[in-house]
């Protein structure tokens, strides 16, 4: 099913219970960053767990474009053989990076001092997102962006021939744009330093240390102060990707909602900087169990058994818990939806600037099913219908956003009658089994006239 091109319409309907092991792909933002430090790396990194969604397989053809050598044996483990920090190739054509906000400004960032230039753009949600938020640091080091209105892909970037250092507080939480900065610190004399007030995911820090960065982060009165050494020799090495959160937390929410589920979600990554959802649940009076925490990889890592909760109640979400959670929101609001009681969800107005504008997407979408809901400019409420009891029997418009799609489909297998989405394609973005994974759980989820 192609994340572009023809819409493939899908329908959800009430289900029996969900139940088996869901092996859900490897995470999403751990393997954009992985093959992109190995392309900037000397010697050859070896990926084992590489999700193998649109939106990787782009960073990975890019990497090639600027002069990585990456395959992917029949093992299913990918390697690059990187050309190390300051070595990427000038792009003989344009970069398409498809749906993939990480992968299009991280990209940007690690090339962004390279004296070379290359041209960006991706499929019409990538076009429509704003990418100021990126080139903008990126003109402290130097570089020269020339974009669309609002600095819309497409969108040139002339990188820096002599990059300055910088020292850059984000005036947003995020880890695209904190990453996009220190990737650019590689190839920069001297001490990039970024400073953020919320912590955002932190894969890039940990990673970057992985590979021999200087990297330190102090918490101080400002927030965490995040200092990189630049131009450190970046060493090939391997990587176990631990299972996406974000993917997981589909088949988890829906094992919640689905009288008599019971399922396990082995190996998902538990890094706290991505939990925020799970503690979210628990508040919530959902049935979830952490089974053998350990570490695999520089990340934490725990079997997760979730099973059905009838008891749900709704909670406030507070903003400061945002930035943990920021791509579970929707399917939160799914699980809000078949809880009891109002859920409020503060200071999330990033969503508005995600694949779609989720807010509205959602608020749309559950009001479409029977389900009373606000929104405002930074918030979403829903009024819980309580168990299974969501009416269900509409057609949502999912805008090209994998997670409204299969939040959507999710709520289907719990709702009194089917729920469909206008185009279930763009799933293979980041979850490229998610079909294949629900159906083997017992989900009924088809696609529309099959
Ligand atoms: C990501 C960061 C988040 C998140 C995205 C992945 C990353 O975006 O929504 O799906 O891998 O760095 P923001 O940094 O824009 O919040």
């Amino acid at each position: 099913m192609a994340a572009h091109g023809t819409p493939t319409p899908m329908t959800a309907r009430k289900t029996g219970p969900l139940r088996g092991v869901a092996d859900v792909p490897g995470d999403k933002s751990i393997s954009h960053r992985a093959l992109i430090l190995g392309a900037l790396s000397i010697g050859e990194t070896a990926i084992t767990g590489l999700l193998e969604g649109q939106d990787v397989l782009d960073t990975a053809n890019a990497m090639a474009a600027f002069g990585a050598d990456v395959s992917r044996e029949d093992d299913g483990i990918w390697r690059v053989n990187g050309v190390g920090v300051g070595g990427f190739a000038e792009p003989d054509n344009v970069i398409d990076c498809g749906n993939a906000g990480t992968g299009v400004r991280l990209i940007m960032g690690a090339m962004a001092t390279s004296g070379i230039t290359a041209t960006f753009t991706g499929d019409a949600s990538l076009r429509s997102r704003p990418m100021g938020r990126i080139t903008d640091p990126l003109a402290l080091f130097g570089a020269q962006a020339f974009g669309r209105a609002g600095g819309r892909l497409p969108l040139t970037l002339v990188g820096a021939e002599n990059p300055v250092p910088v020292r850059y507080r984000t005036p947003m939480a995020s880890a695209q744009v904190k990453s996009a900065v220190l990737l650019a610190g590689l190839n920069t004399i001297g001490q990039t330093v970024v400073i953020e007030e919320k912590a955002t995911r932190d894969h890039t820090e940990r990673m970057l240390a992985g590979f021999g960065a200087t990297i330190t982060t102090e918490l101080c009165n400002e927030g965490r102060v995040i200092t990189l050494t630049g131009q450190p020799e970046l060493r090939g090495r391997n990587i176990v990707v631990p299972r996406d959160p974000s993917s997981a937390a589909f088949p988890v929410c829906a094992a919640l909602i689905v009288e008599g589920s019971d399922i396990l979600v082995p190996n998902i990554g538990l890094n706290p900087t991505r939990a925020g959802l799970f503690t979210t649940l628990q508040e919530m009076g959902a049935d979830l169990v952490f089974e053998n925490p350990r570490e695999e990889g520089g990340e934490p890592v725990a079997d997760l058994h979730a099973r059905f909760s009838p008891n749900l109640c709704g909670v406030d979400v507070p903003p400061e818990r945002a930035a943990s959670m920021i791509d579970e929101y929707p399917i939160l609001a799914v699980v809000a939806a078949n809880a009891q009681g109002v859920t409020r969800m503060q200071g999330i107005a990033e969503l508005r600037v995600k694949e779609s504008d989720r807010i509205d997407a959602m608020a749309r979408g559950l009001a479409a099913l029977g389900v009373t809901v606000a929104e405002d400019a930074t918030s979403l409420t829903v009024h819980g219908c309580g168990a299974s009891s969501v009416p269900g029997g509409a057609t949502v418009a999912t805008h090209l956003d994998h997670r409204i799609a299969m939040s959507f489909l999710c709520l289907g297998l719990a709702s009194r009658s089917p729920v469909s989405v206008d185009d279930g394609g763009p799933v293979a973005t980041s979850f490229p089994v998610f079909y294949t994974l629900m159906s083997n759980l017992g989900a009924q989820i088809a696609r529309d006239n099959s």
